[in-house]
């Protein structure tokens, strides 16, 4: 009867784990991402060299935002400028800044 009862617990302690995931703070997100407009706040942004449009990131859903910084930060996205973006973050950083972007309005 124990036994069960541990797995029960066990199991109960692995469906919360996600739960238990850091939130992201939107205001501390403000803050990390000024860095970011000076790229993803130009609407219609184009470098001259190489020449590539800065994409939309304000009002995408923050999963999705999580989900690039970490793939430029492992280098699955190959990105050269977002590779060192990311690179220092913290997972802490990524769901602050990606709380802020997802309820920014502006063009950024
Ligand atoms: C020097 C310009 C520049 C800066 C600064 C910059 N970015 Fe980017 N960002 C880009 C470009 C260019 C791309 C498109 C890269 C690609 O094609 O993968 C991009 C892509 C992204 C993407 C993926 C968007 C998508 O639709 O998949 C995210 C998310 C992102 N940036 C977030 C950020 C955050 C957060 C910061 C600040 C910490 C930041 N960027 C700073 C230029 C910049």
């Amino acid at each position: 009867m124990t036994g069960l009862l541990r797995l029960i617990v066990l199991l109960c302690g692995l469906c919360l784990a996600p739960a238990a995931l850091a939130e992201g703070d939107p205001e501390a997100g403000a803050v990390k991402a000024e860095t970011c407009l000076g790229c993803h706040g130009i609407a219609r942004y184009k470098n001259v060299y190489p020449t590539y449009k800065v994409p939309k990131v304000a009002g995408q859903s923050a999963d999705y935002l999580v989900v690039a910084l970490k793939a430029y930060q492992s280098g699955e996205r190959s990105h050269p400028t977002m590779r060192s973006q990311a690179a220092t973050m913290t997972e802490q950083d990524m769901q602050d800044i990606a709380a802020f972007l997802s309820q920014y309005s502006g063009d950024m």
